[in-house]
């Protein structure tokens, strides 16, 4: 290959490559007691740690929110470390929790709390998260939301921080990837009958603008148990196979695990399973 074409198709990797990234919901509390270093957070640490080349989003969400005290970790040792250890790591970005309820939480509490979050970073970049997730996001919320993540992006000064709104089911209105850099468009169970199923690239597609928007969007699979819709066995080869599915089609993030958001250890889609799928 000549020179020119080796940079040309270099170049085009860079831009082509949309590595496909990890959104964890760490609602688990980072401790088993009090102290311990963060015990609880580091099958975490270890799997975000152990894929370098993927990027991790690791929502932390202290008391449905930043808590109270607007003090780091909410002035608590154990979410201190855990962070800590979080934001030492290259490939992760730790995300600040709140949530709309659909667009009616009051803005001035919305704001007070991102304001809380962005100040986490003031006394020590350890502790700083680099963005915020809004749960319970609507897509009849539009003006709500761009208000909120205006409010956001100047809060932070403008940083490169990523905003995550979590829709939990299909967006099909562009307007909402112009102001969310993260757009989750499916949030259920692998195969519960009373819920949206998942069901791959077929979900990815049918839940997005379009392939130009894949590289925004997310898929959270909790409840990765049992059979799927098309009766496969929930195990890592069947994970294995999602992820792999999901990078061909440039899925910008996903999550997948079984025992809901409060455990990063339960089988077969444990944190660390996730990261040996990749
Ligand atoms: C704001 O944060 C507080 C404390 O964490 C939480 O109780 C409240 O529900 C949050 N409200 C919103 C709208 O995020």
């Amino acid at each position: 290959m000549s020179l020119l074409r080796a940079a040309a198709s270099a170049l085009l990797a860079a831009s082509s490559v949309a590595a496909t990234g990890v959104l964890l919901p760490l609602y688990v509390y980072p401790s088993a007691e009090y102290n311990d270093g963060a015990a609880n957070w580091k099958p975490v640490v270890d799997a975000a740690a152990a894929t370098s080349n993927v990027p991790w989003l690791v929502v932390v969400n202290p008391a449905d929110g930043p808590g109270g005290t607007g003090l780091p970790g909410n002035d608590d040792v154990n979410y201190i470390s855990g962070l800590t250890q979080l934001n030492a790591l290259a490939n992760v970005q730790t995300i600040g929790y709140v949530h709309t309820e659909y667009g009616t939480s009051s803005m001035d509490v919305l704001q007070s709390n991102i304001t809380k979050w962005a100040s986490w970073g003031s006394s020590s970049s350890d502790t700083a998260v680099q963005g915020i997730f809004f749960d319970e996001s609507s897509t009849n919320s539009f003006e709500y939301l761009n208000t909120a993540i205006t409010f956001t992006r100047t809060a932070f000064g403008n940083q490169q921080i990523k905003t995550v709104c979590n829709f939990g089911s299909a967006v099909k209105a562009t307007e909402f990837y112009t102001i969310c850099d993260v757009v989750i468009v499916f949030e259920s169970a692998l195969n519960d009958p009373n819920y949206p199923v998942y069901e791959s690239t077929t979900t990815i597609a049918a839940n997005t603008p379009g392939a130009g928007y894949h590289d925004q969007a997310a898929v959270i699979v909790h409840d990765y148990v049992g059979t799927s819709a098309d009766g496969r066995t929930a195990d890592t080869t069947l994970l294995h196979t999602y992820i792999q599915e999901a990078r061909d089609a440039d899925l910008g993030w996903l999550y997948f695990c079984s025992g809901g958001y409060n455990s990063v250890t339960t089988g077969p889609a444990t944190v660390g399973a996730l990261a040996a799928a990749f």
